[in-house]
């Protein structure tokens, strides 16, 4: 198919609700991708801080070429190796002590098996989640997620869900009570504008929550698995959460979601909850490359040295404050503008770099977290040209 060809058929059938670009990328290596004219990019998008290892690298196409040529599916009913060392190795990086893990395939879907875990453990409704949270676009998930024109197509949703302003422990503290089941944060908001939460602020919240009872939940879909240079973003922050929502970065590009509990809090009982493609060998030997690789090279502690030079580089390049405001942490970073954002998104893609919105004003890079210094100098270089 040429790209016209490509962009027709897309259009004509797929259901019109993503804003597409008016590229279609054939081939990746690294952090670079290439489209269908054989232009290329950097690519600061990597499927959505989903690419952690950058694209075709070999530990994850050798996991993909060797299990499927051994099995690629086997329903949870039977055992399986690969699901087996997946939960080992998430087991040995858990941010929560003690844990049992249930698999799964999305963040949204990690989200609503947390809504429903805190439920049956608690057994209270209440749910507590911030203003500019994105939590997933399924109705729990949807329900908690702050933007109005995600929520609103679809109300009623469920019932008892508060929002309290983020980094104000104050709002929250009045916001959590005996029927709250569960508090759900970011420890960077990541689609809401790449907000980290305050020193004190998850620390606070840890302390409401054992206060009233409630579970604490850091969705990490986003911020986890070395995104924001340490394993887990809520590492930052000295805290223990009770429930760790995953996905995105784990399964190097193939779908995977995870639902992270402290063992005390596992009151799921046989069928309260199940996924058919949970699990499934394919994507957890993907996962197992994955976290290995990571901890074989080293990925978040460079990852962690990058984005300190990525920020250095951008803070310079905002000497004449073009920017508002530059924050983040790792290879998870905002550009607040004082204007939308929208043609920039363009001008950058013209000029060979792939950026990501985070909210109307931000751009948001979030590239594979094995790019180098040099090529992100060269991001750097290219956002001057459009920006400045
Ligand atoms: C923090 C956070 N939670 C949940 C989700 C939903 O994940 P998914 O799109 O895999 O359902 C996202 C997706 O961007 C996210 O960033």
């Amino acid at each position: 198919m040429n790209t016209q060809e490509i962009i027709d058929a897309e259009n004509s059938t797929e259901m019109q609700v993503y804003s597409k670009r008016g590229i279609a990328l054939v081939r990746g290596k690294g952090a670079k991708v290439w489209d269908s004219e054989g232009k290329e990019y950097i690519d600061c998008v990597a499927g959505v801080a989903v690419s952690a290892l950058g694209h075709a690298h070999p530990a994850i196409v050798n996991a993909i070429k060797s299990q499927a040529e051994k099995i690629i599916t086997v329903s949870e009913v039977f055992h399986s190796e690969p699901r087996a060392q997946l939960y080992k190795e998430l087991a040995a990086i858990s941010p929560l002590g003690d844990c049992r893990v249930f698999l799964c395939n999305s963040g949204t879907e990690a989200v609503e098996g947390a809504i429903k875990l805190s439920r049956v453990a608690t057994k209270r409704t209440g749910l507590v989640a911030a203003m500019n949270c994105f939590h997933g676009r399924t109705c729990g998930a949807v329900s908690l997620t702050w933007n109005k024109k995600y929520r609103e197509p679809f109300f009623p949703l469920l019932p008892n869900v508060s929002h309290v302003r983020y980094n104000d422990a104050e709002s929250l503290r009045k916001a959590v009570t005996e029927e709250t089941g569960a508090v759900f944060l970011e420890a960077i908001q990541g689609e809401g504008g790449v907000r980290p939460a305050n020193p004190e602020y998850l620390k606070e919240a840890r302390e409401i929550c054992d206060d009233k009872g409630a579970l604490l939940v850091i969705d990490e879909i986003q911020t986890g698995i070395g995104r924001t240079g340490k394993m887990f973003a809520c590492q930052h922050y000295g805290i223990e959460p009770d429930i760790v929502c995953l996905a995105k970065g784990l399964g190097g590009g193939v779908p995977i979601g995870a639902l992270m509990a402290k063992q005390e809090f596992c009151a799921f009982k046989a069928s309260d909850h199940g996924s058919t493609f949970g699990g499934n060998p394919l994507a957890s030997a993907v996962a197992v490359a994955t976290l290995q690789t990571i901890r074989k090279e080293n990925v978040v502690e460079k990852a962690a040295k990058t984005g300190e030079h990525f920020m250095k580089r951008l803070n310079e390049l905002n000497s004449k404050k073009t920017f508002s405001e530059v924050r983040g942490k790792g290879l998870l970073i905002g550009l607040e503008l004082r204007v939308e954002v929208k043609d920039h998104i363009k001008k950058l893609q013209e000029n060979g770099l792939l950026m990501q919105i985070a909210g109307p004003t931000v751009l948001r890079a979030i590239p594979p977290l094995i790019i180098d210094e040099k090529l992100v100098d060269s991001v750097v270089a290219k956002i001057a040209e459009v920006v400045e």
